[in-house]
């Protein structure tokens, strides 16, 4: 049997990352039947749209897709074609795994996985600029939108993450002393689920600052995180950055229609092109991809090459350190595969 996936390349590095790790993929033998597919800059180039109907009909279809990043403009253009895509297909779990590996990044016993909410809290984009006397934009304001449904779903879905993946513990990370409300009830929501899995899966919670500074002091106290849409956002770099950055870490975006994986970095316009980006992250996220299908054997085969590959072959991107080429590094992983 084999898996109909819709693959959108990219922008920037996207295609080149997309290219070594389709060729990961392949060598697992877990057959993938790709429907490829345009957005972002790619397609606005081609059709004037960032997200065309022929590319949201295809996940429909398949209900599963593999990402390249998407250039986005800042402050003004098209709205952000992720966030559309989360909003079109509710995918409301943002699932950012980060392990260690050996001989790369700050610290050595890093296994945590953050849980984030993806579609509610601060980001829904509620905000308008008040005038005052002849100013027109004398104050910002926004609204966070938080729903106990959406508190229930994210939570529980980091609950039986934990269950399905022998976790010992979930954190739900808040900010409850100051925003009453909006954290409260995400807190509240917590204390509930959490009390339904104990015995099984340990809880705790923490204050978002006090987070931030405990996962730099002691990562390794970290299992599964869980928190609402900005803290998770910010927390998953942070959580990036310590074991070395963005070249090694990937994401799922699960929701109740599609799921899409793709790594948390950007489109790296910097060096697009030039053949040089580290493709680890998109790979991983293609391990997960590999787990979210059922076949996680060869999900753990994928990570473990990836890790044999920087530590032992000491093949690695310029990123980390090496003078591997984006292809040099995709076919050192195909090698530990085969
Ligand atoms: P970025 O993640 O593209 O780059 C930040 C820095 O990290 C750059 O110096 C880049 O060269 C480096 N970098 C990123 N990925 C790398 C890799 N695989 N290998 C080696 N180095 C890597 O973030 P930036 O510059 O803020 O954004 C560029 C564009 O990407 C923007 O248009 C932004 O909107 C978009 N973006 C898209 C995302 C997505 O599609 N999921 C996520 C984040 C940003
Ligand atoms: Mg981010």
């Amino acid at each position: 049997m084999s898996h109909v996936v819709t693959l959108i390349p990219g922008d920037g590095i996207g295609p080149e990352i997309t290219a070594a790790t389709r060729k990961v993929l392949q060598a697992t033998g877990v057959k993938f039947d790709w429907d490829e597919q345009i957005a972002g800059m790619a397609a606005v180039d081609r059709s004037g749209d960032p997200l065309p109907d022929a590319t949201v009909d295809s996940i429909r279809r398949t209900r599963l897709a593999l990402k390249g990043p998407l250039t986005t403009p800042v402050g003004t253009g098209f709205r952000s074609v992720n966030v559309a895509l989360r909003k079109e297909f509710e995918l409301y779990a943002n699932v950012r795994p980060t392990r260690s590996i050996a001989g790369v990044g700050k610290f050595p016993n890093v296994d945590l996985v953050l849980v984030r909410e993806n579609v509610e809290g601060l980001y829904v984009g509620v905000e308008h600029f008040v005038r005052v006397g002849d100013d027109p934009r004398a104050v910002a304001e926004s609204m966070a939108i938080v729903t106990r449904v959406g508190c229930e779903r994210i939570i529980r879905y980091a609950f039986e993450y934990a269950v399905r993946n022998g976790r010992k513990k979930v954190t739900v990370v808040h900010k409850a002393n100051i925003l009453k409300m909006v954290s409260g009830l995400f807190l509240e929501v917590g204390r509930a689920v959490g009390a339904e899995y104990e015995g099984r899966v340990a809880f705790n919670d923490l204050i978002i600052d006090n987070a931030a500074m405990q996962m730099v002091l002691r990562p390794e106290q970290m299992d599964v995180m869980v928190t609402t849409n900005m803290f998770g956002d910010i927390l998953s770099d942070l959580a990036a950055g310590l074991i070395g950055g963005l070249g090694l870490a990937p994401g799922g975006n699960i929701g109740t229609h599609a799921a899409v994986f793709e790594a948390v970095h950007g489109s790296a316009p910097d060096i697009a092109g030039k053949g040089v980006a580290n493709p680890a992250a998109l790979i991983l996220a293609g391990a997960m991809m590999l787990d979210h299908v059922g076949e996680v054997g060869a999900g753990d085969r994928v990570r473990a090459a990836v890790a044999r590959v920087i530590e032992q072959d000491q093949v690695r991107t310029r990123d980390l350190g090496g003078t591997a080429t984006t292809t040099e590094f995709g076919d050192a992983v195909v090698r530990r595969i085969a």
